[in-house]
């Protein structure tokens, strides 16, 4: 097979890492890190997360975007081209596949509750937040996910803003539109950070984040009968993966577009970084305002939903500073629902032929419509005859590509560089200066990630 070398490549490395942090930075910051650190206890859970980027998501990030340079195509070519480079069989090419699959099941999930953030700039726009109380915020977000039909049409809507980017190619305007949004986020937390400074109780909710209590993180309870469980591991795993958006490669086609001379190794760090302290800063300001409003921290996917707009309600130019919020929430979710229909249009037109139109029409709508699922999970699917292992349509989606497919693929990604490939191969595309950084890299994606990965696979199951 010939290496077909991508025409457009993104104008500096500078372009590269806004478009890889509009990937990273998304829902997966904003609204599932805080609900599933309140699911899961807070503070030793924040440890486990963060312990799981340093050491198996990071270098996983670069090993990524490093197989996605060197090969300049869609992930499954990607793999097939490396494999044959490499003399290992083309059978790697199945990593494409998983992620393309994930890839499907993501987008289906993540479209409805970007669609929840349009509703809401309208909820605060027509001023709906104006002296919520924890009650009364539970009960409109009830409202909305509990109407199929709205849930529907958000979930449509939004779908039509991806389709509108992606069909016209991803590198398009992603650049300026990035450099603008993140640091306005970036700003609008910081604001509800100091807000819930003075309006919450700021010091129960850093003491939530920050104080570690392993006992009780992997001890599940009814009632008084408590047992062992070793599910927060997978879910702070598979939560590092889903936020910097590894596995599925996504970040393989962002970095296939990258240029030859930019450091991944620079990048990768710079990227991590500015995810994590995003999600922190998500955690800092809605934390307190849980525990000043009475709020549940284990109140699920609506958690933020519900908690920031009482804040909103009662600060001065709550309204403004309220749809201001959700509209850059809705881009960071945009920039990375695209992100996330990329490896498959990139497939789908660099080896099946098909237009970009036409291959981002049947990406985005075969993802709409398995997301109608996801709409029905929290109205007419939402009682028991409709779960399976007690989880809903949405629920079971998020889990089996965010706790098993992405690590899978990233499992995958760190055995191919790792051992199926000759160490020249990075050592090529990283050009460290330092040997002790290459090493200590190398020797976190050959050892440390794949065991990391599948001893908290083996534990899940319980044989660990
Ligand atoms: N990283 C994104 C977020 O945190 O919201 C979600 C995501 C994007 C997951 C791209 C996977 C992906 F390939």
């Amino acid at each position: 097979m010939t290496k077909q070398t991508q025409q457009v490549l993104w104008s500096t490395r500078f372009a590269f890492i806004l478009a890889a942090i509009g990937s990273a930075i998304g829902l997966g910051n904003v609204w599932k890190f805080p609900y599933i650190t309140g699911e899961n206890g807070g503070g030793a859970f924040i440890l486990l997360y963060l312990a799981c980027i340093a050491l198996i998501g990071l270098p996983v990030l670069v090993a990524e975007i490093t197989l996605g340079r060197r090969a300049r195509q869609n992930p499954v070519s990607a793999m097939q081209f490396l494999a044959q480079e490499e003399g290992v069989t083309s059978g790697w090419r199945l990593l494409g596949w998983m992620g393309t699959f994930a890839g499907v099941l993501i987008l289906s999930f993540y479209s409805v509750v970007a669609g929840w953030t349009i509703a809401y700039v309208i909820e605060a726009v027509s001023g709906s937040f104006t002296g919520l109380t924890g009650e009364t915020s539970g009960a409109l977000f009830g409202d909305l996910i509990g109407s199929w039909e709205e849930g529907l049409l958000w979930h449509t809507f939004f779908m039509l803003l991806v389709l509108f980017v992606v069909a016209r190619g991803v590198r398009h305007g992603l650049e300026r539109l990035v450099v603008i949004l993140m640091p306005l986020l970036f700003g609008m937390l910081l604001v509800l950070a100091v807000y819930a400074a003075f309006a919450g109780d700021f010091l129960k909710g850093l003491g939530y984040m920050f104080n570690a209590d392993f006992q009780a993180l992997f001890q599940k309870c009814e009632g008084e009968a408590c047992e062992f469980t070793a599910e927060p591991l997978l879910v702070a795993m598979g939560h590092a993966f889903f936020t910097l958006s590894l596995g599925m490669g996504a970040m393989m086609v962002y970095g296939s577009y990258l240029p030859k001379q930019a450091s991944i190794m620079n990048s990768a760090i710079v990227i991590a970084l500015a995810d994590t302290l995003v999600a922190l800063l998500a955690g800092i300001a809605i934390f307190p305002l849980v525990f000043a409003n009475g709020l549940q921290l284990g109140a699920g996917p609506g958690l933020v939903f519900v908690t920031l707009p009482i804040a909103f309600g009662s600060m001065p130019a709550g309204l403004l500073f309220g749809a201001i919020f959700f509209v850059l929430l809705l881009f960071a979710a945009w920039t990375s629902a695209i992100s996330i229909s990329e490896p498959m249009i990139a497939w789908l037109t660099g080896k099946r032929g098909l237009s970009r139109v036409s291959a981002s029409l049947l990406v985005i709508g075969v993802a709409w419509f398995v997301g109608i699922g996801s709409v029905l999970s929290f109205n007419l699917w939402s009682g028991e005859t409709y779960q399976l292992f007690g989880k809903t349509f949405f629920d079971l989606k998020d889990y089996l590509a965010s706790n098993i497919l992405l690590p899978l693929g990233g499992l995958m990604i760190a055995i191919f560089i790792g051992w199926a490939a000759h160490r020249r191969l990075s050592e090529e595309e990283l050009a460290l200066q330092n040997p002790a950084v290459f090493g200590l890299w190398r020797w976190l994606v050959r050892y440390v990630a794949p065991l990391g990965i599948i001893l908290v696979f083996l534990n899940a199951i319980g044989i660990f």
